[in-house]
């Protein structure tokens, strides 16, 4: 086989896979530690998705009001539903300060206070003084901030000479004995094959919202680290909690930013109530994601939705001043006109929840590191990092906090660079393996660019994501994961005939897309057996069979492998109940009350 595509070789000292926050930030901080590093995109760098990340990314600056990291700590626990990792997420709120701060000092255009420092706006679930108040912590460049620190950080990464591959799609980890050697990857734009050689390859390929029919993700958000990971016969973690944002646009599913509601914007239903209130009397319409998605949903449930079809809800901010508008939410402002068709000054825009991002993925340590089980517990996987959405600290537990995925993505990039740096010398030489060891992915790929059945592929990824709709939404029952479980098995066996219409090399689009979905698949069906498996609620995962969390039980984070005969396996971790260090105690459990 390895003779059939002639492989080009490259050696890195590390490879990072992705080229959005996560992938940008670890990238850049590898090569200014002097180590060769490569970067691997199937897009554009400044196309990846955390260019339409819009509200912000928190810390605990302090520049609209009094704050202190030890709170954010405590709103990131209480948000995760308790099923964080209090330790990983005292290390994200504590490094977030300078972390972000770098990011001012590498050339993020923030917006900017009277004063001249960064501004902060109100995100849902970000309190003072563990929820007396309201936390102004999410630092904003107007609403798009990812855009901004993703140009910043690209500039900043050609500057150091990390070296890009770009419309480059990987297509498996190179794996020899348990150790990744590198990986296998595509040359979209020639056709060619490479194996890239590297010490270290750390998986920054975000989430896998595309496995449902209706996201704010973009539609390259296929998972392909976490595919490559579940293939490998590695763990994935946590997958049952997909979050659920509460304002997607109504028909098309672009997201609102939780800003919108951070400078005073607020939902109302069909009688023009704002009825938020009534579920969150506090924090109103700044509670956490999770629990504004259910209030909307329950709306909806009991005929007060807008509309012809009563099934979505109206989202104001008319009311607020248009120059304000224009100043801190030009974006969305934008998006609205093109995909709703309403000016934000005049009218509420029409929004209903929808799927935006995923709490579970590749288990790590806070350094990055992949972890899988072995006989004693943890057992790190060597050569083999994971970062951002693709992985799982995790500081996001059961529900992540609207502006904490920006800090991930940096906070746990930077440290993975520094620990790649700590362990590997510059130019250290590399282990021979033998050709051989590529054969198997050889195989698959070519397997799947010369298949040949009866089924196109955009038929069995339409299949996947309307069983995801029904079947993982925001209230699931035992009865209809079983069914919706049941159903993706099938679809999923449904792969073996699928059917590839062009065979070339070059700008294959239909077998890229085929690759894409051969990654959905299976961490569709994973989500689907963790939720059936978890049996209470939790954070974003809610059981309307058992509506109650059970720490008893529960308090615990998930794991499951997908066998490459569709043969599941479910494990356990233990969550993280204590901290790094003593700047901070562990916050118990307690009911979630916003
Ligand atoms: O609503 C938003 O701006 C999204 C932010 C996030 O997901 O962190």
């Amino acid at each position: 086989m390895s003779t059939a595509y002639p492989l080009v070789h490259h050696y890195y000292d590390a490879l990072v896979v992705g080229a959005g926050g996560a992938g940008l930030r670890a990238a850049l901080g590898l090569a200014e530690s002097g180590l060769h590093t490569a970067c691997i995109s199937k897009v554009f760098p400044t196309r990846s998705h955390t260019v339409a990340a819009q509200g912000g990314i928190s810390a605990a600056l302090g520049n609209m009001g009094e704050d202190d990291w030890r709170w954010h700590m405590y709103d990131t626990v209480k948000g995760s539903d308790w099923l964080g990792d209090q330790d990983a997420i005292e290390f994200m709120c504590r490094e977030g300060i300078s972390a972000v701060l770098e990011l001012e000092h590498y050339g993020v255009p923030f917006s900017r206070t009277a004063e001249g420092t960064i501004y902060q706006r109100a995100f849902g679930g970000m309190t003072t003084h563990q929820g007396a108040g309201t936390a102004q912590r999410t630092c904003a460049a107007a609403d798009l901030t990812g855009h901004a620190i993703l140009h910043t950080l690209y500039q900043q990464s050609l500057k150091h000479r990390v070296e890009f591959f770009v419309e480059y799609y990987t297509l498996d980890l190179i794996m020899d004995a348990g150790v990744c050697r590198g990986v296998l990857a595509w040359n979209l734009r020639d056709g060619t094959l490479h194996w890239f050689h590297a010490h270290t390859t750390l998986l920054a390929t975000g989430g896998y919202g595309r496995c449902y029919f209706s996201c704010t993700a973009a539609h390259t958000s296929t998972g392909d680290g976490c595919g490559m990971v579940i293939r490998a016969g590695l763990p994935l973690q946590d997958m049952e909690f997909v979050q659920i944002h509460p304002t997607g646009i109504y028909g098309a599913g672009c997201l609102v930013t939780e800003g919108v509601r951070g400078e005073g914007g607020y939902l109302t239903n069909a009688d023009g109530e704002r009825f938020m209130p009534r579920y969150a009397p506090k924090a109103k319409d700044l509670a956490s994601r999770d629990v504004v998605s259910r209030a909307m949903t329950l709306e909806i449930r009991a005929g007060r939705g807008v509309g012809p079809d009563r099934d979505h809800l109206h989202l104001h901010l008319e009311h607020l001043e248009p120059a304000l508008i224009e100043e801190r939410l030009p974006g969305i402002s934008q998006t609205v006109k093109i995909f709703a068709g309403v000016d934000v000054t005049r009218a509420p825009i029409p929004v209903i929840p929808t799927v935006h991002y995923n709490m579970g993925g590749i288990p790590t340590t806070r350094h990055g590191e992949v972890i899988t089980l072995d006989g004693q517990g943890d057992a790190v996987v060597p050569g083999l990092m994971a970062i951002g959405e693709a992985a799982c600290v995790s500081v996001h537990g059961a529900n992540r906090l609207g502006s904490n995925s920006l800090l991930d993505l940096i906070v746990f990039g930077r440290a993975a660079a520094r620990q790649v740096a700590a362990t590997i010398r510059p130019g250290q030489p590399h282990k021979t393996v033998t050709a051989a060891l590529c054969d198997p992915y050889l195989t698959r790929f070519d397997r799947l660019r010369h298949a040949n059945g009866s089924l196109k592929t955009a038929a069995i990824r339409l299949d996947m994501q309307k069983i995801m709709q029904a079947h993982a939404g925001v209230f699931r029952t035992g009865a209809l994961l079983e069914e919706g479980l049941g159903r993706m098995l099938n679809t999923l066996a449904s792969f073996d005939e699928v059917a590839i219409s062009d065979r070339s090399l070059i700008w294959n689009t239909d077998l890229v897309e085929t690759l894409e979905l051969a990654n959905l698949l299976p961490l569709a069906t994973v989500t689907l057996a963790a939720a059936l498996d978890r049996t209470e609620s939790r954070g974003a995962h809610a059981r309307e069979d058992f509506p109650e969390r059970n720490d008893v039980d529960w308090l615990k984070h998930s794991l499951q492998w997908l066998d490459h005969n569709r043969r599941l396996r479910c494990g356990y971790r233990p969550v993280h109940l204590y901290t790094l260090t003593d700047e901070v105690d562990v916050i118990p459990p307690q009911p979630r009350v916003y």
